[in-house]
């Protein structure tokens, strides 16, 4: 099954295979043609927002944490976007004329909520979860691109198959842990390299790839061994990993 994906596998003979080996999730894939749009695919591109939130500004220049704004990213599937209750705890305070927060004060009065463009969106047929991501030590910006700098938010990353296969078939050249923090766990390590940045940190050169949102640059034999290392500790399934059930359901 694996080498069906296989990147000169041509899509006629993928859909071909599939259709024999994969035939209970045929219809739901068939759909899935359809809703997908174009934005999904679209990496590096800022969707318009009602309100031209900027990450660069509120979690890097300001330091605010992700959690803050993202409260369900470690325990839940979901990571959550803040209400507008989040946004007011300052904007009541700060910057309470500015036009461009006329949106969410409006927001706040009326208790409509502020409908935000989604940026990332998976088809209905695959299943994904945050929390086992984060607790493995994913960090973000291996998935979504270089958050901490971005004025308004772009996909840092297709979200195709086989991009997700990538690390799912050779997780130790993905995982990485800060190892110059040893008390913190895996989760709150996810949260240091923004706040090495904000600090002016040293990086290394893993952490400076991270930190621009590449996790395509080839990893040192190091790296990978340190890759391995996290397998083990965590108890990584990587056999199963790449299973059509895993995200498949
Ligand atoms: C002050 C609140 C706040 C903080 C702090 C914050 N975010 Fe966000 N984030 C938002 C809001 C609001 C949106 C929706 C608007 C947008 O897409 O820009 C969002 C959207 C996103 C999205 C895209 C969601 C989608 O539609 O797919 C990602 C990814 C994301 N944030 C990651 C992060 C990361 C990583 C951090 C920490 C470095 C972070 N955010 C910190 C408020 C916040
Ligand atoms: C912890 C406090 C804090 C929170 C929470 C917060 N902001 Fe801000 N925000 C600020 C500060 C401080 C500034 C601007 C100061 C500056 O430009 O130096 C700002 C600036 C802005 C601006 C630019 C305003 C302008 O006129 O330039 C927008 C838009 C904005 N925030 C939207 C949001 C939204 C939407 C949320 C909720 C998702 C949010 N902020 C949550 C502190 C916060
Ligand atoms: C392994 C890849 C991966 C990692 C790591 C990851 N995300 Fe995501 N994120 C995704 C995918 C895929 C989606 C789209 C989910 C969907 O459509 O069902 C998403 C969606 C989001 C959204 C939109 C709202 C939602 O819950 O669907 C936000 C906000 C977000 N991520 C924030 C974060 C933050 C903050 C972190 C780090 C603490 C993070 N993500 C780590 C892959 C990842
Ligand atoms: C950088 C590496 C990486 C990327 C990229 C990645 N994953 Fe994972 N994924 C993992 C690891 C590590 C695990 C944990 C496996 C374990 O502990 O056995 C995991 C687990 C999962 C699980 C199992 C969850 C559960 O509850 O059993 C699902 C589903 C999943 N990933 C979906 C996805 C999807 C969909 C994408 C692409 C949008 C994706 N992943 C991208 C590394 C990654
Ligand atoms: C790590 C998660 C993951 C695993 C494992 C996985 N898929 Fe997928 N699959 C996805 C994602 C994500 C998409 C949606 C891609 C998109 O929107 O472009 C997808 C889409 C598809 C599609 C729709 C056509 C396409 O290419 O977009 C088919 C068919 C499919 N998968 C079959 C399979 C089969 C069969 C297996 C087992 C050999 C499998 N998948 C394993 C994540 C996964």
């Amino acid at each position: 099954m694996a080498q069906l994906f296989k990147p000169n596998a041509n899509s006629l003979a993928k859909t071909s295979l599939l259709a024999a080996a994969a035939a209970p999730l045929v219809l739901g894939f068939a759909l899935a043609g359809y809703s997908r749009s174009a934005y999904n695919t679209k990496v590096d591109v800022s969707i318009n927002q009602p309100v031209p939130f900027s990450h660069q500004h509120h979690a890097m220049e300001l330091g605010i944490e992700c959690r803050y704004c993202h409260t369900s990213v470690e325990k839940s599937s979901f990571a959550g976007i803040p209400g507008t209750e989040t946004c007011m705890s300052c904007h009541s305070q700060i910057w309470t004329n500015s036009p461009l927060l006329k949106p969410v004060r409006d927001s706040y009065e009326s208790g409509t909520p502020i409908v935000w463009n989604k940026v990332n969106k998976l088809p209905e047929f695959v299943y994904f979860d945050h929390s086992i991501h984060i607790s493995r030590g994913v960090q973000c910006n291996t998935c979504h691109g270089a958050v901490q700098s971005m004025q308004i938010t772009a996909k840092g990353n297709s979200f195709q198959m086989a991009w997700c296969l990538e690390c799912h078939r050779e997780p130790e050249r993905f995982l990485y842990e800060d190892k110059s923090a040893p008390e913190l766990t895996p989760r709150q390590k996810v949260f240091e390299l923004y706040w090495k940045i904000q600090e002016d940190k040293k990086l290394t050169p893993r952490e400076i790839s991270l930190a621009a949102g590449m996790n395509s640059a080839e990893p040192f034999a190091h790296d990978i061994a340190d890759g391995k290392a996290l397998i083990e500790k965590y108890g990584v399934k990587v056999k199963q990993l790449a299973d059509c059930s895993v995200c498949h359901r």
